[in-house]
């Protein structure tokens, strides 16, 4: 069958990887890629919210699966859209895709059916936060701003002056745009964070190799927040016995609570958990594939996504049985100099071939473009190197063996991805 893949990040590189591993893929198309899923796929430049464009790309070619990336065209309804035109589409609809695009929705859920979280307060006028604020005794306090804020719209205020400020910011100033109207204030969670991206039909749950983030830009988790510096999985900090716990009492209760508010919830469910000590709590849903994570964690799998996306969609996810490789993958994202703040655009790459013939080394693009038959940096999050290993620590070293092979004016990455699972 003829595969869509919507969005053009690393992300989607792997998506498209991971789908053109299947015997049952025949045609992939990228909408709108980028140049390294246009070395296994026809990208085709449709903008990743163009649904309407999308829509009728997808119905020309009979596209017999669609796999969205992002999730802007989820909240939006695109899997909604496609399933009315006979199409099958693999995520959320709008209903299920609240969980990413309210902050509010998600919380007011935890808490109707007692799915372990921060304590919190919602609020749609800032008189009302502040007052909240004024009460709390407990800091550091967190002010998030209700909408989609492109993973930034987070702020750990210290004390009660930086927590009323930044009330002030997200809903007075709207430097979070629309996403500012309403803020969610909650309790500060201390742990170990790890991503969970779990597949799920409305009703059985398959946990992917459990994986963990580095979204600060420096070592040691120091500077601003990014959209993910590198990952790695499995994550040693989530054994078998603390995802049991999660999945016992976050992502069923999860899927559950959702049903009973009439929402039939396929695709991702990606759980950011923070290990706290007293038991793993979820800080949010993410309603898509994670982005560094999927580059860590696609390259585990055995079984065929092709086949995981369609029980998904058909509602048979109970027939599948998850095989992963007993193995490790680490990615490190190679950004432009000045990111997540300014950076330059346009400067060389070169040594893409460097892993030509290597079966454990990846390369997946993120943030370039062809300009004059060269690819060239066109975004913050340029490229994605990945290795896989027998296990974390030969992932590690390979990767930060291999990576200056790979380079551009003004590469930037961390030299400790991995390092605390070791
Ligand atoms: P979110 O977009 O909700 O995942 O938040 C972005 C990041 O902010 C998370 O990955 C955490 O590192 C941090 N964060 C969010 N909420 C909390 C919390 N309640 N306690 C501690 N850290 C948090
Ligand atoms: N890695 C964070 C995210 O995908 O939102």
């Amino acid at each position: 069958m003829d595969i869509l893949v919507i969005g053009s990040g690393g992300r989607e590189h792997a998506i498209t990887w991971s789908a053109a591993l299947s015997k049952k893929a025949g045609k992939i198309f990228c909408a709108p890629g980028n140049p390294g899923t246009a070395q296994l796929a026809e990208n085709v430049d449709i903008k990743a919210d163009d649904l309407e464009g999308l829509l009728k790309f997808a119905l020309d070619k009979k596209i017999g699966l669609t796999i969205v990336g992002p999730e802007v065209p989820l909240v939006m309804g695109i899997v909604d859209l496609f399933t009315e035109n006979g199409l099958k589409a693999f995520g959320p609809g709008e209903d299920g895709a609240q969980m990413e695009g309210s902050k509010v929705f998600t919380k007011n859920l935890f808490k109707k059916y007692n799915i372990p979280t921060a304590d919190f307060g919602e609020f749609d006028e800032s008189a009302a936060a502040i007052k909240y604020i004024k009460a709390n005794k407990k800091y550091p306090l967190v002010v998030k701003a209700d909408g989609l804020a492109a993973g930034k719209g987070v702020i750990i205020a210290k004390n009660e002056l930086e927590a009323v400020a930044a009330v002030a910011d997200i809903m007075s100033r709207k430097i979070f745009g629309a996403a500012g109207d309403r803020v969610v204030i909650e309790e500060f969670l201390e742990g170990e964070e790890a991503s969970i991206l779990a597949i799920t039909d409305g009703e059985t749950i398959l946990t992917l190799p459990a994986a963990q983030d580095h979204k600060r830009i420096f070592d040691g988790d120091m500077g601003p927040n990014t959209g993910g510096m590198g990952a790695y999985a499995p994550a040693p900090a989530v054994t078998g016995a603390v995802l049991k716990v999660i999945t016992d009492t976050i992502l069923y209760p999860t899927i559950k609570a959702l049903r009973s508010e009439g929402i039939i919830y396929k695709g991702v469910l990606y759980a950011g958990i923070m290990l706290t000590p007293s038991g793993p709590k979820v800080l949010e849903y993410n309603v898509r594939f994670g982005d560094p994570e999927t580059q860590a964690v696609l390259p585990l799998l055995k079984t065929d996504i092709i086949d995981i996306c369609m029980a998904a969609i058909d509602g048979t996810l109970k027939n599948i049985r998850l095989e992963v490789k007993d193995m490790a993958a680490i990615n490190v994202v190679l950004a432009s100099r000045g990111y997540p703040g300014e950076y330059e655009k346009g400067k060389q790459v070169t040594g893409l071939d460097a892993f030509k013939g290597m079966d454990d080394m990846i390369i997946f693009h993120a943030g370039t473009a062809i300009k004059d038959g060269k690819t060239v940096t066109s975004g913050g999050r340029v490229l994605n190197i990945t290795a896989i290993g027998k296990d974390i620590k030969s992932a590690v070293e390979k990767v930060y063996k291999y990576v200056d092979r790979v380079r551009f004016d003004g590469v930037y990455y961390r030299k400790d991805i991995g390092k605390r699972a070791l």
